[in-house]
């Protein structure tokens, strides 16, 4: 009974050691961008998350009111809005998991990369937060361009020694969501049951799904191939088109990242876990950050399970990518050197 008394009290949130213990089943998550299209749809699949007792959304304006409507709902999590650069530390201090959604989206005929300039200094602020408040979270990153600021946020969190590798993400679980959904209307089954690696990254040509090792196989001809692999590829823009310039695709985004986080979560439990496809640090191609299927467990990345079988198109498609992500790695880079 005094074992499980102390784990209790170890495990509450008023504990100064909870955070640096593997004891806790309930999860500390903040959302930063909570306000945003992605951010607050997120917020309330992560309201929904029973694992989750202590929900910080925090955005630069406008989270209190969100805050304050997904207190209302009837669900176990605390929930607090955090406002501004000022309160920016307290909302990812001691978290389990961040995820950052914060940032501008793109306006129709503009590509990801460029949004970078802007992004990148809105993540780099709150990695440099992550980086002094909580060097043990997972974090999560939805902002684009991925490609860049992901290994951007490597350096910052290099810079405060205290990266690992084996925690940082950036998600592109929607371009496997995409395929999966395409892929099940053109088979005529539940996407659920479509099983397909997504690896690279998250813009463009950059993304590969691998249909050759799809799931059911795929029997449809090259010409069908093809074009299944561009509209994944320009899924972005799609969204993008149909909003009439009001803004990309932030529903199905909040999905994806929702399905990211729940297998992140599964993984800090012990829990087995499907594997996911993450923009991670790799040495799998010779682009440093690389999209690829992973397993998780409390440490983040369990086993990185590489390239999947290619097939010949497939490997040329890899090449191409593979010099394109290392032109976003080297962006992301010398952007914190250039700071410096
Ligand atoms: C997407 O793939 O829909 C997102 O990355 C948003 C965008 O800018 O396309």
């Amino acid at each position: 009974k005094c074992l499980f008394l102390a784990k209790n009290y170890l495990c509450s949130h008023r504990s100064p050691f909870r955070c640096h213990l593997q004891l806790q089943r309930n999860f500390r998550v903040a959302v930063i961008g909570a306000s945003g299209g992605i951010g607050q749809p997120l917020s309330l699949l992560m309201m929904k998350d029973h694992r989750i007792k202590d929900l910080r959304l925090h955005d630069v304006q406008g989270v209190k009111g969100v805050a304050a409507d997904l207190s209302h709902v009837s669900a176990p999590a605390s929930v607090r809005g955090m406002q501004g650069p000022e309160e920016i530390e307290k909302a990812v201090e001691c978290c389990d998991v961040v995820v950052i959604t914060a940032g501008l989206a793109r306006k129709p005929g503009m590509t990801r990369e460029q949004l970078f300039e802007v992004n990148g200094n809105i993540v780099m602020a709150t990695v440099t937060a992550i980086a002094k408040k909580s060097p043990g979270a997972m974090v999560v990153i939805v902002t684009n361009p991925v490609n860049a600021i992901v290994p951007m946020a490597a350096e910052v969190l290099k810079q405060h020694k205290v990266y690992d590798p084996k925690r940082l993400f950036g998600v592109t679980t929607l371009d496997c969501v995409r395929a999966e959904r395409f892929i099940g209307d053109y088979l005529k089954i539940s996407p659920t049951k479509v099983k397909i690696p997504v690896i690279g990254g998250h813009a463009g040509t950059t993304i590969l799904p691998i249909m050759s090792q799809c799931q059911p196989p795929l029997n449809a001809s090259q010409e069908c191939i093809e074009s299944m692999i561009k509209r994944i590829q320009n899924g972005g823009e799609e969204i993008i088109k149909a909003k009439e310039g009001k803004g990309s695709a932030t529903l199905s985004m909040a999905f994806a990242a929702h399905r990211f986080v729940d297998v992140l979560l599964k993984g800090l439990k012990g829990e087995k876990t499907p594997l996911e496809c993450a923009y991670v640090e790799s040495n799998v191609t010779e682009a440093c950050f690389f999209a690829t299927p992973l397993s998780f467990n409390k440490n983040g990345i369990a086993k990185n399970h590489g390239l999947p079988c290619l097939d010949k198109s497939e490997k040329e498609a890899l090449k191409s990518a593979v010099k394109q992500l290392q032109q976003s790695i080297e962006l992301g880079i010398n952007h914190v050197k250039c700071k410096k």
